[in-house]
C-alpha cells in the first residue's frame, strides 16, 4: 500500500470515528433485553450509529451508498480490499460470529475497516443478528 493511501486510511479512521463519537452523544444506546439480538435493531445500528452503511451500503446493498462528503466517498472508494458484500454469504471469508465480532471491535486486519469501540455490546449482539438476516435474505 503507497504511503499517501495509509495516510488516507488513518484520516478516514479519524473522519468516521468522530462522526460516530458524534452520534452516539445523540442518541442514548436503548437498553436490550434479549440474550438473542434482535436483526431491527441491528439494522438501526447499521445504518445508523454503526456507521457500517457508510462502506457496507445502506441495509447492505452495495449499490445503496449513502451521500457522504466528497473526499470521505473518494476514500471509500479507494479502499483495497473493497467492503464486502455482506449480502453474498459466498463472498465472506468469516465463519462465525466469534470472528465476526473480533473483526466488528479490533477491525479487519489488512483492509480499510476500522475498529468500532461505541457499540454497546448488546448493540453489537443486534447487528450480528442482523448480520445473519442479510446472509440469508441474500441466498
Ligand atoms: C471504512 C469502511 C468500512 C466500515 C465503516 C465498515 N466496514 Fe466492514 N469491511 C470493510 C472492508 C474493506 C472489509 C474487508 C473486505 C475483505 O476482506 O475482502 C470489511 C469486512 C467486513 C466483514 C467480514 C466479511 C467476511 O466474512 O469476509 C464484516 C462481517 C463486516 N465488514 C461488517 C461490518 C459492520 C457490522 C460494520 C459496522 C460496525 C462495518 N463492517 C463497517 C469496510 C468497512
Amino acid at each position: 500500500m503507497s504511503r499517501l493511501s495509509c495516510i488516507g486510511l488513518v484520516m478516514l479512521g479519524i473522519l468516521l470515528s468522530d462522526r460516530a463519537l458524534v452520534l452516539a452523544d445523540r442518541q442514548q444506546a436503548k437498553p436490550s433485553t434479549a440474550a438473542q439480538g434482535d436483526a431491527e435493531r441491528g439494522r438501526a445500528v447499521f445504518n445508523g450509529r454503526g456507521i457500517c452503511y457508510y462502506c457496507h451500503g445502506v441495509d447492505g446493498y452495495r449499490d445503496k451508498m449513502p451521500q457522504l462528503a466528497a473526499d470521505t466517498a473518494a476514500l471509500i472508494a479507494q479502499l483495497n480490499p473493497s467492503p464486502t458484500d455482506l449480502r453474498n454469504s459466498k463472498a465472506q471469508h468469516l465463519k462465525t460470529d466469534k470472528q465476526r465480532t473480533r473483526a466488528i471491535r479490533e477491525g479487519h486486519p489488512g483492509t480499510g475497516m476500522f475498529p468500532d469501540q461505541t457499540m454497546t455490546d448488546p448493540e453489537l449482539v443486534d447487528t450480528l443478528a442482523y448480520l445473519a438476516l442479510l446472509r440469508r435474505e441474500g441466498s
